[in-house]
């Protein structure tokens, strides 16, 4: 079944620190997708915010030698300002230290509770508060967490939650909805986890104070984790599941996370779920890391890149574009000046600006500054196969970007699109307007007019990626604001000849090499 509305959340981050090109690559792969699914109709709900509880975040507080609220109140808000500066458009920013919030992880609790999964214990193991993790002893590599992040012994009571009696259950979900962990190589590391058997899952503390208390037992503070799972539930107006919010919105369609989470929401998030008798996610999406000029990044390295930088040296949607163009969605990728610069100026400025801007000059030169009229020439088959190319002429011909969206293939739609202005600035080579201008102008009409249609698709499919830049080259080609969906890809809502344009103006700058130095 279609569902006529999509849930998109991104992971909730970490308020120990400063936003950075991590986080600011999991925001932008959801806006993408929650500007497609705008466009192609669905009503969509989009998730962001701050994971506020928790060991890590309370040592960083001491740190600051700030009160825990007011620190977090503090940092959440570099995350919302990230959100601004990248123009996400998030429809809603949960943290997790709201009351609504602290009310939906409290009714999961007595749902897992009131299942008979939980029970009280004690817990002796290794925990790491930088992974806000807990590991087997058999995880363990030279002492140090899978991650390499530092671990230390806990022992105290703790609550339980009866994780082993969902991996037959699981296993089943895995098998059943092949899709339900994407990529592949992510999905078969999560079966072989699981495969390897599961433990019962520690899920309460007792030893610090920054949390969610335990419905029935003030002593214990939830394991922060199931607190932070729980807010995709919370901000679809969980525990009211019979409110129209709820309904029309859970189960979410994409939960989007970095490879280091998919464990806890591949396995321990559907469990959870299971036991508390709610619908499970559809997708959980697990993206690669990025690497600064070869090397991890990190703060001791002093390599970190802030999304604020980014904006202001390369430009908005450069670096949407970059992030998204430059390495297959999944897999790692490496940042480096260098290699922004060139793709910045290859597939921007060379390829899709210089067809706006050869295109949208000649116009104004020569046609008047109207859109042209290709009737003149009578119909061309070289004009029929570009359009073809471009609008939506069949009832599938959006089918393989939807495609690409809903597996995340980013760059490939991307790749698809570049294409497309490759085929028309081939295109324009041959036909060659100028020479047409004076032999046969006619033709010239319809050569410019092809163009000048091929663009306003690039442009509305380009939006998703590149709101600003494809909304100037919109507005160059006068598309009104309310006919850039793509419903209007259709050859009926075609550019339409002798409407007036605004001047032309360059949409994608060339970078200075000089700033890859
Ligand atoms: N608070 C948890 C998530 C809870 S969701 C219920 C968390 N927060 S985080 O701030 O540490 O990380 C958020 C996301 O940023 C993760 O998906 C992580 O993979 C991503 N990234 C952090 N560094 C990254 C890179 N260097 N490259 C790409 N993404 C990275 O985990």
């Amino acid at each position: 079944m279609t569902r006529d509305s999509y849930y998109i959340t991104t992971p909730i981050y970490y308020v120990n620190d400063k936003p950075h090109l991590g986080h600011a690559y999991t925001s932008v792969a959801c806006d993408v997708i929650a500007r497609f699914m705008r466009l192609d109709g669905k009503k969509v709900k989009f998730l962001t915010g701050t994971d506020e509880h928790g060991q890590k975040v309370e040592k960083s507080a001491a740190a600051a030698g700030i009160p825990p609220q007011a620190f977090v109140d503090e940092v959440s808000q570099h995350f919302r300002h990230m959100g601004e500066v990248l123009e996400l458009s998030n429809d809603d920013f949960i943290r997790t230290t709201e009351a609504r919030h602290i009310r939906a992880a409290q009714a999961l609790w007595k749902r897992l509770e009131d299942a008979g999964d939980i029970y009280l214990g004690s817990y002796a193991g290794w925990y790491s508060v930088r992974d806000e993790a807990y590991y087997a002893e058999s995880e363990l590599i030279d002492g140090k967490a899978p991650t390499g992040a530092p671990v230390e012994w806990v022992e105290e009571e703790s609550y339980f939650f009866r994780l082993s009696k969902f991996q037959e259950p699981l296993l089943e979900l895995y098998r059943t909805q092949p899709d339900f962990i994407l990529p592949e190589s992510r999905r078969n590391e999560v079966i072989r986890f699981v495969e390897g058997g599961l433990k019962d899952l520690s899920i309460s503390r007792t030893t610090f104070s920054w949390g969610v208390t335990v419905p029935g037992n003030e002593k214990h503070i939830m394991y922060v984790w199931l607190d932070a799972l729980a807010n995709y539930l919370t901000a679809a107006g969980f525990p009211d599941i019979d409110g129209a919010h709820y309904q029309h919105f859970w189960p979410a369609s994409l939960h989007m996370v970095g490879k280091d989470i998919v464990r806890f929401h591949a396995v321990y998030w559907p469990a959870f779920l299971m036991s508390a008798k709610l619908s499970l996610p559809e997708r959980v999406f697990a993206h690669g890391w990025w690497t600064i000029e070869g090397e991890k990044m990190s703060k001791s390295l002093g390599n970190v890149v802030s999304p604020d930088h980014l904006v202001e040296k390369y430009g908005l949607d450069q670096t949407r574009y970059f992030l998204l163009r430059e390495v297959p969605f999944g897999g790692d990728g490496n940042f480096s000046r260098q290699s922004m610069a060139e793709r910045i100026n290859a597939d921007l400025a060379n390829n899709i600006g210089n067809l706006a801007q050869r295109t949208l000059s000649m116009i104004a030169k020569n046609a008047e500054e109207k859109v042209p009229d290709p009737m003149l020439a009578g119909k061309r088959p070289q004009d029929v196969a570009l359009l073809d190319l471009a609008q939506v002429t069949r009832a599938d011909s959006l089918d393989s970007a939807r495609d690409q969206i809903r597996r995340c293939k980013f760059h490939e739609m991307l790749g698809a699109i570049i294409s497309m202005a490759s085929a028309a600035n081939e295109y324009v080579d041959r036909e060659a307007p100028w020479k047409q201008r004076k032999e046969n102008p006619d033709a010239m009409q319809a050569t410019l007019y092809t163009l000048a249609e091929v663009l306003r698709c690039i442009g509305i499919m380009l939006q998703p990626f590149m709101p600003e830049s494809a909304s100037k080259l919109l507005d160059q080609l006068a598309v009104p604001a309310h006919a850039r969906s793509f419903e209007h890809l259709r050859p009926e809502h075609a550019l339409i000849p002798g409407t007036p344009l605004p001047k032309p103006q360059g949409i994608f700058p060339r970078i200075e090499t000089d700033l890859a130095a």
